[in-house]
């Protein structure tokens, strides 16, 4: 395989009982792509993030980062093997504050018991001082950092999706899986979020999966899109050319 590759899955399939969630999909995705993944309500978007990760096996299929397979690995060594992720639902660690939420997706980089001695042993001091200043510079980049001592919870709806994508940046990916990153913003926040999204591809030198329910907002940001419908690919390729695509549209608008 190209080394260029950074994702690649061959006849990816999930079955929940009856129901086939993710259904023959073959992704390829080169490295500094931002790759849009749409398709509608129940089309088995998270799914195939969840099978990415490790949440969930595969039924068939086989599932390839930078060359090597991570078909069957844990959510934890995939993420360490520099896959990160955002979830749909934000998972935030509520009553920590924003710079501990960084400072936790940094520890999860290193081995758990080193992580609790860092944080726990006074001799780790310096560690600790290192880890804040990390932390505290991702929050920079992403215009977090005035907020840096609030709780989670009490941050705005809109900079707690920022502090998702902050804290999975803290893990070193070299793939960000972005699971419908915009849902519950107003539009401007919503543009907001896409050109923040294009820095830090840039700005960090990593490739980008974004699932996107609204595929008016894909098309600005990715190149490429996959879309899936019921689980199967109904098309892939070049962003404008898939928009385009009749049966792309039916799919989003019905009969
Ligand atoms: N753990 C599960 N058990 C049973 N069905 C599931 C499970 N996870 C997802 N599904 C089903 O798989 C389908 C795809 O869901 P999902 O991946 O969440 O869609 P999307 O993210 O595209 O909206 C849905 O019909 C959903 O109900
Ligand atoms: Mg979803």
């Amino acid at each position: 395989m190209s080394n260029d590759i950074v994702l690649k899955t061959e006849h990816l399939s999930i079955q929940f009982g009856g129901l086939r969630a993710v259904d023959d999909v073959n992704l390829e995705i080169r490295r500094g792509e931002l790759y849009g993944l749409i398709g509608p309500n129940g089309a088995g978007k998270t799914t195939f993030f969840n099978l990415i990760t490790g949440v969930y096996k595969p039924t068939s299929g086989r599932i390839f980062h930078d060359g090597r397979e991570i078909t069957g690995k844990t959510p934890i060594e995939i993420n360490r093997g520099g896959i990160a992720r955002t979830f749909q639902n934000i998972r935030l660690f509520n009553n920590l504050t924003v710079i501990e939420n960084v400072m936790v997706g940094l520890a999860n980089q290193i081995p758990c018991n080193v992580a609790q001695s860092i944080f726990r042993l006074p001799r780790h001091k310096k560690s600790e001082r290192e880890f804040y200043n990390k932390a505290l510079e991702l929050l920079e980049i992403f215009q977090l950092a005035e907020y840096k001592d609030y709780l989670a919870a009490n941050l705005p709806y809109g900079k707690q999706r920022k502090l998702e994508i902050a804290r999975a940046m803290a893990t070193s990916p070299t793939l960000l899986l972005l699971d419908e990153p915009a849902a519950g913003m107003n539009p401007s926040e919503t543009q907001e979020l896409m050109d923040d999204i294009a820095f830090i591809r840039e700005k960090f030198d990593i490739t980008i999966l974004l699932i996107e329910h609204d595929m008016r907002l894909v098309g600005g940001i990715c190149e490429k899109l996959t879309v899936l419908n019921f689980g199967t690919e109904l098309a892939k390729g070049q962003t404008a050319e898939v928009l385009a695509n009749p049966a792309v549209i039916k799919a989003y608008l019905g009969d």
